[in-house]
């Protein structure tokens, strides 16, 4: 207690002290008792001296041992990660100021280096986040430490943490998930089914390629499972085998008429004039369908091949839907129906390739004229929008548009049949009751037209107004 205080030094702070004041010491006292031996000092003159070099010894070690305790406090804080900061306490000892120095560029050299790895970290999760592709990160035992954001749009928001097991139910994935992990096998392919958090009913087919990461530590990411959602591949693959069948079936029916008419000129009507005249006639009707509809497969196709290319015309929408009323004003006026325009004085020009456009616009003038009332007016109008409407299915162009509308008078469709008019050979059944000739494609080819002009198309009908088809199209494709 006698040294309790020594100037702003606390002992208590370090139990130590007074034992390495004492070792220090030490040599001194055996110095002071050989010389009290040799008789060349009085004990009471070696007490003396001994003790004033222990105070001697307290004071000037004391402020060491308080900084050294201090830059002890801070390492201890650093370690525990208590401070960011540096050490900045003012230290008088020479060691205890370069240790102080040494340990501060020790922790800006750490700050670096966190910083350069939590930035790289971060850009690696930027990056597998750009990915398309579902992609899991797990550890040894299948627990899920990372997925990157298609993945947990994918599977739900919060599968990291959870075993592969609860996550996937099929047991040809666990097995060679397993596989891997137990390194059986260096990667592993297959094809299963995964059934989605957000819709538990609808069962997916994914194609899995799990791979075994170079290294082998615990707590780490040793394998990567990347998944391939197969049901676009499989519904594409679905829709080209339909669009043969359905394409083959169409031509095949008219064929057959011809096929079976002319057996009929051949035999049974061999003589008869009259007969002969009539199914000349049909299988002529029936051969310029099959010409039509080989016409729209081949411009489907075409236009299917141009999807990715950007137009590189401005055209002038005005002239385009004059040159549709000079080709379509005759078949109008054979069904008593008048072609009437509405638009304003000026429009921009649109970034659009010409002809896709005057067969867009035909397409739909063309079912005006064939499912519109007789007689009646059809009205073409044309202004300039702000936006597009957004689409759920294709992207749609930012920025100004020119709308084109193609109304005619006539009963409405029913919500049933608006939802499918733009599907591929899809025709309402009224209308083939009606016999009205068509092949089922001219909205599926406008559609196609459309997308590639990242434009967009809505219909509208009621009794009062009739059928309205307005087609968007941007004034500048990106
Ligand atoms: N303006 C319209 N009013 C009422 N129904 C329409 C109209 N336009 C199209 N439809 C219906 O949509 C179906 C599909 O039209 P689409 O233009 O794709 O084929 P199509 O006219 O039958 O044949 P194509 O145009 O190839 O000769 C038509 O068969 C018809 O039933
Ligand atoms: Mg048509």
């Amino acid at each position: 207690m006698l040294f309790k205080k020594i100037g702003r030094y606390e002992i208590d702070e370090n139990p130590n002290f007074v034992a390495r004041v004492l070792v220090l010491s030490l040599p001194a006292a055996f110095v002071f008792i050989m010389l009290v031996v040799l008789n060349l000092l009085t004990p009471y003159w070696a007490i003396v001296s001994y003790g004033m070099i222990v105070i001697f010894n307290m004071i000037f070690l004391l402020p060491v041992s308080s900084e050294l305790q201090q830059l002890k406090n801070y390492i201890n804080e650093l370690a525990k990660g208590e401070t960011s900061k540096d050490f900045n306490a003012s230290v008088s000892g020479l060691e205890a100021r370069e240790i102080a120095e040494a340990v501060n560029s020790a922790h800006k050299f750490w700050l670096y280096k966190t910083d350069a790895l939590e930035s790289q970290v971060m850009s690696d999760t930027a990056v597998l986040d750009t990915l398309p592709d579902p992609i899991l990160m797990i550890d040894r035992s299948g627990n899920i430490l990372g997925a990157n954001l298609s993945a947990r749009e994918f599977l739900g928001n919060n599968i990291t943490n959870n075993n592969i097991e609860n996550v996937f139910s099929a047991n040809n994935f666990i097995n060679a998930a397993n596989r891997v992990l137990k390194k059986e096998s260096e990667s592993e392919n297959l094809i299963f089914y995964v059934s989605r958090k957000k819709d538990k009913h609808a069962e997916q087919k994914v194609y899995a390629h799990i791979k075994q990461l170079p290294w082998f530590s615990k707590g780490r990411t040793v394998a990567v499972i990347s998944l391939y959602d197969l049901t676009k591949a499989v519904k594409i693959e679905k829709m080209q085998s339909d669009f043969v069948a359905n394409a083959s079936h169409e031509l095949r029916t008219p064929l057959s008429i011809i096929s079976g008419f002319i057996e009929t000129l051949q035999t049974t009507a061999k003589d008869d004039e009259q007969a002969r005249e009539y199914f000349l006639k049909i299988m002529a009707d029936q051969a310029e369908f099959m010409s039509e509809l080989i016409e729209n497969l081949l411009s489907l196709s075409r236009i299917e091949l141009t999807q990715d290319e950007k137009p590189s015309e401005m055209i002038n929408l005005p002239e385009v839907v004059e040159e549709v009323i000079q080709a379509m004003s005759l078949k109008a006026s054979d069904k008593n129906m008048r072609l009437v325009t509405e638009m304003p004085e000026k429009l921009p020009k649109i970034n659009a390739d010409h002809q896709q456009v005057r067969q867009l616009i035909q397409n739909l003038v063309d079912n005006a004229v064939k499912y519109g009332l007789s007689p009646s007016d059809i009205t073409i109008s044309l202004k300039e929008v702000e936006k597009i409407p957004a689409s759920k299915s294709f992207n749609v162009a930012d920025g100004k548009a020119v709308a084109v509308s193609v109304n005619n008078k006539g009963a409405k469709v029913s919500r049933e049949d608006l939802m499918r008019l733009t599907e591929r050979f899809y025709r309402m059944q009224e209308h083939k009751d009606l016999n009205i000739k068509g092949t089922g494609l001219g909205l599926s080819i406008a559609k196609q037209i459309i997308i590639r002009h990242h434009g967009n198309l809505t219909v509208n009908s009621t009794n009062y107004d009739g059928t309205t088809f307005t087609v968007y199209l941007p004034c500048e494709i990106k």
